[in-house]
């Protein structure tokens, strides 16, 4: 097998990290790691690339055979990437950019439509390393894809550091971490049983209304997977036996004066911030969450999305939705939008403490 001069594979490794690390993200998750969370180029020689990626299991690293294999010059390395990544954006549904053709090493145009992959950032935010100043240290560093000037980015930009905040609060990590109990783990779906009603029942109203349908295709609906969760954990009297957390009352009230009051964009702000969320960390919350307590499907149907299609094709198409959203709205209701979904997240946020509170005292009584 070729090996290449050290000089030449620290070049390649640096230029892929420093200019494309969302390229590094879609390439794990085309090709052998579909939810990784991070990935890093760590070296290559005439058969692969070698990628140091993180998903829910943890860090490790992802050989990617060349399509083209093997090489054995510089310039082979370069289309063999190019090639990598067009293929993992046809595998992913993502439209590939088009300045590699041109100059692949050269300026960057950004990432057209906001897709998937271009949000590497915080998806590998470390749990429970280091705070988050107004967003985590590992935000948004690479100007390309966060400066797509997209209101969907926009929009994440503003209220990262309130999902850090939610994804970091202690009994989201003790569910990650596979410390917390099946009751726990109960406890979290009843609470999601009584915001999906709110949010469901919102997301009905609004059907008809043609800026809302793409946001909520059918398959999207979670509330049936939820009663069947509901019934898997706790028996047939589920309902007798869930009770919302205070924080979940006044999430719910919140929904609902939305809803009464019918703006629309509003509503769109909690919708994104559950079901964008259940299509992100929450799959790997069902992971955990699986593998913790021999789930096999009942028990976390509420995270299965498989009848949606692909889910980054869904995301992508989602965050498009939000974008024709948003260009519809002046700067004043975009920020009330920001402020809506940073809301969301702390009443997500606020409804973990109640949770870990109510632990605890079970725990003393
Ligand atoms: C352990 C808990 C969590 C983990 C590991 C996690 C992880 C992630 C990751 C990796 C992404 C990026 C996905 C991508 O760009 O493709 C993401 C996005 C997102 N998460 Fe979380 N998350 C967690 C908790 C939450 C919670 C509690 C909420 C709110 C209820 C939430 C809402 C969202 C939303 C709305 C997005 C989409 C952001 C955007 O790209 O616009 N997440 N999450």
């Amino acid at each position: 097998m070729n090996e290449f001069d050290p000089a030449v594979i620290s070049a390649v490794v640096a230029h892929m990290n420093g200019d494309h690390p969302e390229d590094n993200l879609l390439i794990a998750r085309a090709f052998g790691r579909p939810e990784a969370t991070e990935s890093t180029m760590i070296g290559l020689d005439g058969e692969a690339g070698v990628w140091r990626v993180t998903d829910a299991d943890g860090t490790q690293d992802l050989r990617v055979t060349w399509p083209g294999w093997p090489i054995s010059e510089r310039a082979e390395i370069r289309r063999e990437v190019v090639v990598l990544y067009k293929s993992a954006c046809e595998r992913l549904g993502v439209q590939p950019r088009e300045e590699h053709e041109a100059a692949p090493q050269g300026g960057h145009a950004g990432h057209p439509g906001g897709h998937p992959g271009g949000h590497p950032h915080g998806a590998g935010h470390p749990h429970g390393q280091g705070g988050h100043p107004g967003g985590h240290p590992g935000g948004h560093p690479h100007g390309k894809a966060e400066s797509d000037g997209s209101f969907s980015q926009a929009l994440r930009e503003a209220t990262w550091g309130d999902h850090s905040d939610s994804e970091g609060s202690t009994f989201m990590e003790d569910i990650m971490r596979r410390r917390a109990t099946v009751e726990d783990y109960a406890a979290m779906v009843a609470q999601h049983y009584f915001v999906y009603v709110a949010l469901e029942e919102a997301s009905r109203l609004l059907a008809a209304d043609p800026r809302f349908a793409v946001f909520h295709p059918e398959a999207l609906v979670r509330l049936p997977a939820i009663e069947a969760d509901l019934e898997h954990l706790l028996g047939p009297d589920w309902r007798d036996r869930i009770e919302a957390v205070p924080a979940t009352e006044e999430y719910v009230a919140r929904i609902r004066e939305l809803t009464a009051e019918g703006w629309l964009p509003g509503i769109v702000a909690h919708h994104y911030t559950r079901y964008l969320g259940d299509l992100s960390g929450g799959q790997m919350i069902a992971r955990a969450v699986a593998q913790q307590h021999g789930f096999d499907g009942a028990g976390v149907a509420f995270y299965d999305f498989a009848e949606l299609g692909g889910i980054p094709e869904f995301k992508a198409a989602y965050r498009d939705a939000l974008n024709t959203l948003g260009e519809s709205l002046d700067e004043v209701e975009q920020q009330r939008v920001f402020d809506e979904v940073r809301a969301a997240y702390g009443f997500n946020t606020r409804t973990f403490v109640d949770l870990d509170r109510g632990r605890a005292a079970a725990a003393t009584a």
